[in-house]
Protein backbone atom coordinates (compact mmCIF):
# COMPACT_ATOMS: atom_id res chain seq x y z
CA UNK A 1 0.00 0.00 0.00
CA UNK A 2 1.40 3.58 -0.51
CA UNK A 3 2.62 5.57 2.17
CA UNK A 4 0.44 8.55 2.90
CA UNK A 5 2.22 11.71 4.08
CA UNK A 6 -1.28 13.89 4.02
CA UNK A 7 0.15 14.80 7.80
CA UNK A 8 3.45 15.73 6.48
CA UNK A 9 2.14 18.31 3.18
CA UNK A 10 -0.70 19.91 5.29
CA UNK A 11 2.33 21.11 7.69
CA UNK A 12 4.61 21.98 4.82
CA UNK A 13 2.54 23.94 2.38
CA UNK A 14 2.02 27.46 3.38
CA UNK A 15 -2.14 27.54 3.46
CA UNK A 16 -2.83 29.67 0.43
CA UNK A 17 -1.02 26.80 -1.70
CA UNK A 18 -2.56 23.77 0.26
CA UNK A 19 -5.94 25.37 -0.03
CA UNK A 20 -4.95 25.26 -4.21
CA UNK A 21 -3.26 21.98 -4.46
CA UNK A 22 -6.32 20.71 -2.89
CA UNK A 23 -8.72 22.15 -5.37
CA UNK A 24 -6.75 20.90 -8.06
CA UNK A 25 -7.38 17.28 -6.54
CA UNK A 26 -11.16 17.99 -6.13
CA UNK A 27 -11.48 19.77 -9.60
CA UNK A 28 -9.35 17.41 -11.41
CA UNK A 29 -11.45 14.46 -9.91
CA UNK A 30 -14.39 15.96 -11.23
CA UNK A 31 -13.65 16.76 -14.97
CA UNK A 32 -12.33 12.87 -14.56
CA UNK A 33 -8.78 13.80 -14.58
CA UNK A 34 -5.54 13.14 -11.96
CA UNK A 35 -3.41 15.41 -10.94
CA UNK A 36 -0.27 14.93 -8.87
CA UNK A 37 2.81 17.10 -6.66
CA UNK A 38 5.49 16.14 -8.28
CA UNK A 39 9.56 16.99 -8.30
CA UNK A 40 11.61 19.47 -6.40
CA UNK A 41 8.82 19.93 -3.90
CA UNK A 42 8.47 16.33 -3.07
CA UNK A 43 12.23 16.37 -2.68
CA UNK A 44 12.40 19.06 -0.65
CA UNK A 45 9.16 18.54 1.72
CA UNK A 46 10.94 15.55 2.92
CA UNK A 47 14.00 17.36 3.50
CA UNK A 48 12.28 19.62 5.32
CA UNK A 49 13.85 22.33 2.85
CA UNK A 50 11.59 25.54 1.82
CA UNK A 51 10.90 25.52 -1.87
CA UNK A 52 7.08 27.16 -3.08
CA UNK A 53 7.91 26.66 -6.79
CA UNK A 54 4.86 24.21 -7.06
CA UNK A 55 4.75 21.56 -10.22
CA UNK A 56 1.86 19.65 -10.68
CA UNK A 57 1.50 16.68 -13.28
CA UNK A 58 -1.81 16.37 -14.56
CA UNK A 59 -3.31 12.94 -16.66
CA UNK A 60 -5.42 14.76 -18.68
CA UNK A 61 -5.71 18.51 -19.94
CA UNK A 62 -3.60 20.69 -17.70
CA UNK A 63 -4.66 23.64 -19.62
CA UNK A 64 -8.48 22.93 -18.72
CA UNK A 65 -7.87 22.06 -15.34
CA UNK A 66 -5.39 25.79 -15.21
CA UNK A 67 -8.16 27.80 -16.82
CA UNK A 68 -10.92 25.92 -14.01
CA UNK A 69 -8.79 27.12 -11.28
CA UNK A 70 -7.84 30.33 -12.43
CA UNK A 71 -11.48 31.49 -12.41
CA UNK A 72 -11.76 30.28 -8.78
CA UNK A 73 -8.30 31.59 -7.58
CA UNK A 74 -8.00 35.03 -8.97
CA UNK A 75 -4.33 33.76 -9.84
CA UNK A 76 -2.76 35.11 -13.37
CA UNK A 77 -2.58 32.62 -16.13
CA UNK A 78 -0.19 32.02 -18.91
CA UNK A 79 -0.63 29.22 -20.93
CA UNK A 80 1.31 26.99 -23.63
CA UNK A 81 -1.14 25.09 -25.71
CA UNK A 82 1.43 23.67 -27.94
CA UNK A 83 2.99 21.80 -24.87
CA UNK A 84 -0.25 21.65 -22.65
CA UNK A 85 1.98 23.13 -19.84
CA UNK A 86 0.22 26.32 -17.64
CA UNK A 87 0.96 28.62 -15.07
CA UNK A 88 -0.84 30.47 -12.34
CA UNK A 89 0.81 33.24 -10.48
CA UNK A 90 -0.25 34.36 -7.46
CA UNK A 91 1.76 37.10 -5.43
CA UNK A 92 3.65 35.28 -3.25
CA UNK A 93 4.34 32.08 -5.40
CA UNK A 94 3.32 30.32 -8.61
CA UNK A 95 1.95 26.50 -9.50
CA UNK A 96 3.03 24.95 -12.98
CA UNK A 97 0.60 22.54 -14.83
CA UNK A 98 1.97 20.53 -17.18
CA UNK A 99 0.08 17.57 -19.18
CA UNK A 100 1.64 14.22 -18.36
CA UNK A 101 4.25 13.19 -21.15
CA UNK A 102 6.26 10.74 -22.34
CA UNK A 103 9.27 11.49 -23.95
CA UNK A 104 11.30 9.58 -26.81
CA UNK A 105 14.90 10.30 -27.16
CA UNK A 106 16.49 9.95 -30.68
CA UNK A 107 19.73 11.83 -30.70
CA UNK A 108 21.96 12.81 -27.84
CA UNK A 109 21.74 15.96 -26.75
CA UNK A 110 18.66 16.71 -29.04
CA UNK A 111 15.39 17.77 -27.44
CA UNK A 112 12.93 14.69 -26.77
CA UNK A 113 9.88 14.07 -29.11
CA UNK A 114 7.01 14.62 -26.66
CA UNK A 115 3.80 13.16 -26.36
CA UNK A 116 0.68 12.95 -23.36
CA UNK A 117 1.01 10.39 -21.10
CA UNK A 118 0.31 8.70 -18.04
CA UNK A 119 1.68 9.93 -14.23
CA UNK A 120 4.35 6.94 -14.43
CA UNK A 121 5.61 7.83 -18.31
CA UNK A 122 5.98 11.05 -17.26
CA UNK A 123 8.37 10.08 -13.93
CA UNK A 124 10.20 7.99 -15.73
CA UNK A 125 11.41 10.51 -17.74
CA UNK A 126 12.85 12.53 -15.30
CA UNK A 127 16.69 12.69 -14.29
CA UNK A 128 16.99 11.30 -10.66
CA UNK A 129 14.88 9.56 -8.21
CA UNK A 130 14.71 11.97 -5.63
CA UNK A 131 13.20 14.43 -8.38
CA UNK A 132 10.85 11.66 -9.69
CA UNK A 133 8.82 11.46 -6.60
CA UNK A 134 5.05 12.24 -6.98
CA UNK A 135 2.18 12.81 -4.26
CA UNK A 136 -1.24 12.07 -5.45
CA UNK A 137 -3.91 15.38 -4.72
CA UNK A 138 -7.05 13.85 -5.79
CA UNK A 139 -9.66 13.69 -2.47
CA UNK A 140 -10.28 10.36 -2.65
CA UNK A 141 -5.70 9.49 -2.23
CA UNK A 142 -5.10 12.67 -1.01
CA UNK A 143 -1.07 12.65 0.26
CA UNK A 144 -0.33 9.02 -0.88
CA UNK A 145 3.22 8.84 -2.16
CA UNK A 146 3.77 7.36 -5.23
CA UNK A 147 7.57 6.78 -5.24
CA UNK A 148 8.47 3.79 -8.37
CA UNK A 149 12.57 5.02 -8.05
CA UNK A 150 12.80 4.19 -4.47
CA UNK A 151 13.68 8.53 -4.29
CA UNK A 152 12.76 8.42 -0.88
CA UNK A 153 15.46 5.69 0.20
CA UNK A 154 17.70 7.53 -1.74
CA UNK A 155 16.88 10.81 0.61
CA UNK A 156 17.44 8.85 3.49
CA UNK A 157 21.04 7.51 2.24
CA UNK A 158 21.86 10.65 0.67
CA UNK A 159 22.14 9.23 -2.65
CA UNK A 160 21.97 10.75 -6.52
CA UNK A 161 21.08 8.22 -8.17
CA UNK A 162 19.93 8.53 -12.10
CA UNK A 163 17.05 6.13 -13.47
CA UNK A 164 18.34 4.14 -16.00
CA UNK A 165 21.66 3.51 -17.75
CA UNK A 166 21.22 6.14 -20.80
CA UNK A 167 19.91 8.70 -18.90
CA UNK A 168 23.00 11.12 -19.30
CA UNK A 169 23.02 10.05 -22.84
CA UNK A 170 19.54 11.01 -23.06
CA UNK A 171 20.26 14.33 -21.66
CA UNK A 172 23.52 15.43 -20.85
CA UNK A 173 22.58 18.54 -18.53
CA UNK A 174 21.34 16.34 -16.10
CA UNK A 175 25.44 16.01 -15.47
CA UNK A 176 25.40 19.33 -14.26
CA UNK A 177 22.13 19.27 -12.57
CA UNK A 178 23.60 15.89 -10.53
CA UNK A 179 26.67 17.59 -9.05
CA UNK A 180 24.24 20.77 -8.38
CA UNK A 181 21.74 18.71 -6.04
CA UNK A 182 25.34 16.88 -4.89
CA UNK A 183 26.65 19.69 -3.42
CA UNK A 184 23.27 21.51 -2.88
CA UNK A 185 22.13 18.81 -0.26
CA UNK A 186 25.40 17.47 0.90
CA UNK A 187 24.56 14.38 -0.88
CA UNK A 188 27.21 11.40 -3.10
CA UNK A 189 27.21 10.14 -6.41
CA UNK A 190 25.33 6.65 -6.26
CA UNK A 191 28.30 4.08 -7.38
CA UNK A 192 26.81 3.11 -10.40
CA UNK A 193 25.91 6.59 -11.50
CA UNK A 194 29.33 8.20 -10.69
CA UNK A 195 30.56 5.51 -13.21
CA UNK A 196 27.99 6.22 -15.91
CA UNK A 197 28.15 10.08 -15.52
CA UNK A 198 32.01 9.35 -15.80
CA UNK A 199 31.66 7.51 -19.41
CA UNK A 200 29.05 10.18 -20.68
CA UNK A 201 30.85 13.50 -19.45
CA UNK A 202 31.85 13.50 -23.64
CA UNK A 203 27.94 13.93 -24.33
CA UNK A 204 28.14 17.54 -22.60
CA UNK A 205 29.88 18.58 -26.22
CA UNK A 206 25.98 17.43 -27.88
CA UNK A 207 24.51 20.19 -25.75
CA UNK A 208 23.70 23.64 -27.69
CA UNK A 209 25.76 26.59 -25.99
CA UNK A 210 22.09 28.32 -25.56
CA UNK A 211 21.44 25.18 -22.79
CA UNK A 212 24.75 24.86 -21.44
CA UNK A 213 24.93 28.76 -20.69
CA UNK A 214 21.13 28.19 -18.65
CA UNK A 215 22.77 25.09 -16.79
CA UNK A 216 25.87 27.52 -16.00
CA UNK A 217 23.77 30.10 -15.02
CA UNK A 218 21.35 28.01 -12.72
CA UNK A 219 24.51 27.13 -11.04
CA UNK A 220 25.55 30.84 -10.50
CA UNK A 221 22.40 31.90 -9.49
CA UNK A 222 20.71 29.43 -7.49
CA UNK A 223 23.06 27.38 -5.54
CA UNK A 224 24.25 29.01 -2.04
CA UNK A 225 27.87 27.86 -2.78
CA UNK A 226 28.43 27.78 -6.60
CA UNK A 227 32.47 26.98 -5.98
CA UNK A 228 31.26 23.28 -5.02
CA UNK A 229 30.14 22.51 -7.79
CA UNK A 230 32.93 23.33 -10.02
CA UNK A 231 35.02 22.23 -7.56
CA UNK A 232 33.56 18.63 -7.79
CA UNK A 233 32.83 19.17 -12.00
CA UNK A 234 36.96 19.30 -11.94
CA UNK A 235 37.59 16.34 -9.88
CA UNK A 236 35.31 14.08 -12.45
CA UNK A 237 36.53 15.84 -15.67
CA UNK A 238 33.25 17.64 -16.30
CA UNK A 239 34.49 21.47 -16.02
CA UNK A 240 36.93 20.18 -18.50
CA UNK A 241 34.44 19.27 -20.97
CA UNK A 242 32.44 22.19 -20.35
CA UNK A 243 35.08 24.38 -21.21
CA UNK A 244 38.64 23.66 -21.02
CA UNK A 245 40.04 26.86 -19.82
CA UNK A 246 37.75 27.03 -16.73
CA UNK A 247 38.80 26.03 -13.40
CA UNK A 248 37.43 24.80 -10.23
CA UNK A 249 40.70 25.65 -7.73
CA UNK A 250 40.52 26.81 -3.89
CA UNK A 251 41.30 30.57 -5.51
CA UNK A 252 37.74 30.46 -7.16
CA UNK A 253 36.32 28.95 -4.00
CA UNK A 254 38.06 31.73 -1.78
CA UNK A 255 36.69 34.43 -4.84
CA UNK A 256 33.45 33.67 -4.53
CA UNK A 257 33.10 33.60 -0.67
CA UNK A 258 34.90 37.01 -0.58
CA UNK A 259 31.60 37.99 -2.71
CA UNK A 260 29.66 36.65 -0.71
CA UNK A 261 31.18 38.53 1.95
CA UNK A 262 31.37 42.44 0.21
CA UNK A 263 28.10 41.83 -1.57
CA UNK A 264 24.95 41.33 0.29
CA UNK A 265 22.32 42.87 -0.89
CA UNK A 266 22.62 42.30 -4.67
CA UNK A 267 22.31 39.58 -7.20
CA UNK A 268 25.51 37.93 -7.20
CA UNK A 269 25.20 35.55 -10.38
CA UNK A 270 26.80 38.02 -12.94
CA UNK A 271 29.64 38.60 -10.57
CA UNK A 272 30.49 35.22 -10.36
CA UNK A 273 30.66 34.77 -14.09
CA UNK A 274 32.95 37.45 -14.34
CA UNK A 275 35.04 35.92 -11.57
CA UNK A 276 34.96 32.40 -13.52
CA UNK A 277 36.46 34.37 -16.94
CA UNK A 278 38.97 36.23 -14.81
CA UNK A 279 42.15 34.76 -16.07
CA UNK A 280 41.13 34.56 -19.29
CA UNK A 281 43.29 36.12 -21.96
CA UNK A 282 40.63 38.25 -24.22
CA UNK A 283 40.79 35.29 -27.16
CA UNK A 284 39.91 32.72 -24.89
CA UNK A 285 37.29 35.30 -23.81
CA UNK A 286 35.74 35.40 -26.95
CA UNK A 287 35.32 31.98 -27.84
CA UNK A 288 33.81 31.37 -24.60
CA UNK A 289 31.55 34.10 -25.33
CA UNK A 290 30.45 32.62 -28.82
CA UNK A 291 30.86 29.21 -27.20
CA UNK A 292 27.68 29.68 -24.28
CA UNK A 293 25.80 32.55 -26.75
CA UNK A 294 26.20 34.38 -24.21
CA UNK A 295 23.77 37.54 -23.88
CA UNK A 296 25.05 41.27 -24.28
CA UNK A 297 25.09 42.64 -21.16
CA UNK A 298 26.81 39.22 -19.76
CA UNK A 299 29.06 39.76 -22.89
CA UNK A 300 29.90 43.27 -21.59
CA UNK A 301 30.27 42.48 -18.01
CA UNK A 302 32.75 39.22 -18.57
CA UNK A 303 35.07 41.55 -21.39
CA UNK A 304 34.90 44.45 -19.47
CA UNK A 305 36.48 42.80 -16.45
CA UNK A 306 39.13 41.10 -18.33
CA UNK A 307 39.88 43.96 -19.98
CA UNK A 308 39.51 46.04 -16.69
CA UNK A 309 42.17 43.50 -15.21
CA UNK A 310 44.78 44.14 -17.49
CA UNK A 311 44.92 48.02 -16.91
CA UNK A 312 44.74 47.43 -13.23
CA UNK A 313 48.15 48.33 -12.01
CA UNK A 314 47.11 51.81 -12.96
CA UNK A 315 44.92 51.94 -10.01
CA UNK A 316 47.91 50.75 -7.66
CA UNK A 317 48.81 54.42 -7.21
CA UNK A 318 48.33 55.94 -4.20
CA UNK A 319 48.97 59.34 -5.69
CA UNK A 320 45.49 59.43 -8.07
CA UNK A 321 42.99 61.94 -7.28
CA UNK A 322 39.37 60.75 -6.81
CA UNK A 323 38.97 62.44 -10.13
CA UNK A 324 41.24 60.51 -12.04
CA UNK A 325 39.78 56.96 -10.50
CA UNK A 326 36.76 58.36 -11.57
CA UNK A 327 37.92 58.99 -14.98
CA UNK A 328 39.80 55.70 -15.40
CA UNK A 329 36.59 53.73 -13.76
CA UNK A 330 33.87 55.38 -15.87
CA UNK A 331 33.85 52.96 -18.89
CA UNK A 332 33.59 49.80 -17.03
CA UNK A 333 30.51 47.82 -16.26
CA UNK A 334 30.04 48.02 -12.37
CA UNK A 335 29.58 43.95 -12.17
CA UNK A 336 33.22 43.95 -13.49
CA UNK A 337 34.86 46.68 -11.19
CA UNK A 338 32.87 44.80 -8.18
CA UNK A 339 34.80 41.26 -10.25
CA UNK A 340 38.08 42.96 -10.02
CA UNK A 341 37.88 44.27 -6.60
CA UNK A 342 37.13 40.60 -5.62
CA UNK A 343 40.27 39.45 -7.05
CA UNK A 344 42.77 42.34 -6.89
CA UNK A 345 45.80 41.18 -4.35
CA UNK A 346 46.78 45.46 -4.64
CA UNK A 347 45.37 47.11 -1.66
CA UNK A 348 45.87 50.38 -3.15
CA UNK A 349 43.69 48.86 -6.40
CA UNK A 350 41.00 47.48 -3.90
CA UNK A 351 40.58 51.13 -1.97
CA UNK A 352 40.31 52.88 -5.36
CA UNK A 353 37.51 50.33 -6.20
CA UNK A 354 35.65 50.19 -3.38
CA UNK A 355 35.99 54.05 -3.49
CA UNK A 356 34.36 54.15 -6.80
CA UNK A 357 31.63 52.00 -5.78
CA UNK A 358 30.46 53.45 -2.61
CA UNK A 359 30.80 57.01 -3.55
CA UNK A 360 32.39 58.50 -6.94
CA UNK A 361 30.35 56.69 -9.32
CA UNK A 362 26.97 58.65 -7.63
CA UNK A 363 28.52 62.06 -7.05
CA UNK A 364 26.79 65.07 -9.48
CA UNK A 365 27.10 68.51 -9.32
CA UNK A 366 23.97 70.37 -8.01
CA UNK A 367 24.01 72.91 -11.00
CA UNK A 368 22.67 71.79 -14.36
CA UNK A 369 23.01 73.07 -17.67
CA UNK A 370 20.45 75.60 -17.16
CA UNK A 371 21.62 77.00 -14.01
CA UNK A 372 24.82 77.36 -15.88
CA UNK A 373 22.80 79.68 -18.73
CA UNK A 374 20.80 81.51 -15.91
CA UNK A 375 24.53 82.62 -14.44
CA UNK A 376 26.03 83.78 -17.82
CA UNK A 377 27.77 80.80 -19.24
CA UNK A 378 26.94 80.95 -23.01
CA UNK A 379 25.16 78.50 -24.73
CA UNK A 380 27.40 75.59 -26.64
CA UNK A 381 30.53 73.53 -25.88
CA UNK A 382 31.26 75.73 -22.87
CA UNK A 383 28.18 74.48 -20.91
CA UNK A 384 29.37 70.70 -20.99
CA UNK A 385 33.11 71.93 -20.00
CA UNK A 386 31.90 74.22 -16.59
CA UNK A 387 30.04 70.91 -16.00
CA UNK A 388 32.37 68.60 -16.44
CA UNK A 389 34.99 71.41 -14.21
CA UNK A 390 32.68 71.41 -11.79
CA UNK A 391 31.72 67.29 -11.30
CA UNK A 392 35.84 67.06 -11.22
CA UNK A 393 35.56 69.16 -8.54
CA UNK A 394 32.83 67.76 -6.20
CA UNK A 395 34.24 64.77 -6.97
CA UNK A 396 37.87 65.80 -5.37
CA UNK A 397 36.12 67.48 -2.30
CA UNK A 398 37.34 70.88 -3.29
CA UNK A 399 33.30 72.05 -3.40
CA UNK A 400 31.12 70.49 -1.18
CA UNK A 401 27.68 72.92 -1.34
CA UNK A 402 25.67 74.61 -4.30
CA UNK A 403 27.03 78.03 -3.01
CA UNK A 404 30.34 76.53 -3.56
CA UNK A 405 29.76 75.49 -7.48
CA UNK A 406 28.16 79.16 -7.71
CA UNK A 407 31.14 80.85 -6.35
CA UNK A 408 33.03 78.01 -8.77
CA UNK A 409 31.41 79.27 -11.90
CA UNK A 410 31.66 82.64 -11.37
CA UNK A 411 35.45 82.60 -10.51
CA UNK A 412 36.23 80.36 -13.77
CA UNK A 413 33.86 83.05 -16.01
CA UNK A 414 36.28 85.81 -14.54
CA UNK A 415 39.37 83.50 -15.79
CA UNK A 416 40.18 81.30 -12.89
CA UNK A 417 40.16 79.08 -10.33
N1 LIG B 1 13.75 17.55 -14.63
C1 LIG B 1 14.38 16.45 -15.22
N2 LIG B 1 15.41 16.60 -16.09
C2 LIG B 1 15.87 17.85 -16.41
C3 LIG B 1 15.25 18.98 -15.84
C4 LIG B 1 14.19 18.80 -14.95
O1 LIG B 1 13.98 15.34 -14.94
N3 LIG B 1 16.89 17.99 -17.27
C5 LIG B 1 12.61 17.33 -13.71
C6 LIG B 1 13.00 16.93 -12.29
O2 LIG B 1 12.02 16.02 -11.82
C7 LIG B 1 12.90 18.21 -11.52
C8 LIG B 1 11.72 18.92 -12.22
O3 LIG B 1 11.82 18.50 -13.59
O4 LIG B 1 12.64 17.98 -10.16
C9 LIG B 1 11.73 20.42 -12.15
O5 LIG B 1 12.93 20.94 -12.72
P1 LIG B 1 13.72 22.14 -12.05
O6 LIG B 1 12.77 23.23 -11.71
O7 LIG B 1 14.91 22.45 -12.87
O8 LIG B 1 14.24 21.38 -10.75
P2 LIG B 1 13.89 21.41 -9.23
O9 LIG B 1 13.96 20.00 -8.76
O10 LIG B 1 12.68 22.18 -8.93
O11 LIG B 1 15.24 22.02 -8.73
P3 LIG B 1 15.65 23.35 -8.08
O12 LIG B 1 15.43 23.07 -6.63
O13 LIG B 1 17.08 23.48 -8.45
O14 LIG B 1 14.79 24.42 -8.66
Amino acid sequence: MAENVRPKLESYLPPPILKLVKEAGERASQLGMGVYLVGGVVRDLFLKRPNYDIDLVVEGDAVRLAHVLANESQGKLTVHSRFGTANLRYPDFSIDLATARREIYGRPGALPIVEPGRLVDDLIRRDFSINAMAICLMPQRFGDLIDLYQGKQDLEKKLIRILHPDSFVDDATRILRALRYEQRLDFRLEADTEILLRRDVSKLGTISGDRLRHELYHILMKEPEPEKVFARAEKLGVLKQLYPSLKGNSRLGQKFARTRRLYKRISLATIYLCLLVHEFNENELGQFIAYFNLPRTMAEAVLHTVRLKAKLCELDNPKLKPSEVYRFLRPYSAQAIRANLVATESPIAEKHLKLYLTKLSSVKPLLNGDDLLKMGVSAGPQVGEVLKALHEARLDGVIKTRKGEEEFVRSMRSGGP
